[in-house]
């Protein structure tokens, strides 16, 4: 997508006419999350990126999507790759050609390129495929508060997309574990291990891509495996140090 393109997708003309087709024809359910509990407004992912690198040592990082580079210029690592095919980052390319591509593996994953389920999901599958043993990945967006905020296609500025979907179905996965961290608009970690609280979802039959709002605000405490700020580091210590 080039710039014009995501500048009109973002206008705020083009965004209410997405917001007007949401009313007549969307979720009737649109109710804002009670967050007061579960959330932690003061921690950001650039510093917890950081912490991670300097505890564990980490010598190889990848971004996929970095826009202007709020993160990524400020990672300082042996090895760094940013991808994201419109700006920032060291490689324009969208995160599909970079995955069919590339033979490096890593130890830190960011995850915060289009924000959409299925993309999300492709980007979550072949990062595990590159992840070093120990390593770690980590999601951005994965906690909306509001219908709005998680509505596809977007409808307004500030916006998670409908990434808390694909949480929700690697939250089922065996062979990995996967929590979400109460902060800065819900930051998804997943590691390589067997997973001890798989979510057991009990509405098997639809696909991941057509769970509801609703769906989300009446679970999303157990659907996302939510955490606070010690409880993320703890169990990635837990794993790194086994
Ligand atoms: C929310 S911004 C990233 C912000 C940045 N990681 C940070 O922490 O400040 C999302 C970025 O993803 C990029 N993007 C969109 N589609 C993508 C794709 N298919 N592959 C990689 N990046 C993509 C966009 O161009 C945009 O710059």
């Amino acid at each position: 997508m080039n710039q014009k393109f995501y500048r009109l997708l973002t206008s705020k003309n083009y965004l209410n006419l997405i917001k007007l087709f949401h009313k007549i024809f969307g979720e009737k359910f649109k109710k804002e999350l009670n967050i007061s509990k579960y959330y932690n407004y003061k921690v950001h992912r650039l510093n917890i990126i950081k912490n991670l690198i300097k505890r564990y040592n980490l010598k190889n990082y990848l971004e996929i999507g970095c826009d202007q580079d709020e993160v990524f210029s400020f990672i300082e690592i042996d090895h760094k790759v940013g991808v994201d095919p419109v700006s920032g980052g060291n490689l324009r390319m969208t995160s599909d050609s970079f995955f069919s591509n590339n033979n490096h593996k890593f130890d830190l994953i960011f995850i915060d390129g289009l924000h959409r389920y299925s993309q999300v999901k492709r980007d979550i599958q072949n990062s595990i495929k590159i992840l070093n043993d120990k390593g770690i990945i980590l999601i951005h967006d994965c906690m909306p508060f509001t219908f709005y905020d998680q509505a596809c296609p977007r409808a307004q500025r500030k916006w998670n997309g409908d990434v808390w979907k694909a949480i929700v179905e690697f939250r089922t996965y065996q062979n990995i574990s996967t929590y979400v961290g109460g902060f800065d608009n819900g930051i998804g970690m997943i590691i390589k291990n067997f997973n001890q609280n798989p979510l057991n979802i009990r509405n098997k039959s639809r696909s991941f891509r057509n769970l509801r709002y609703k769906d989300y605000y009446d679970n999303f405490v157990e659907y996302l495996n939510l955490v606070d700020i010690d409880k993320f580091y703890k169990i990635i210590d837990d794993n790194i140090r086994k």
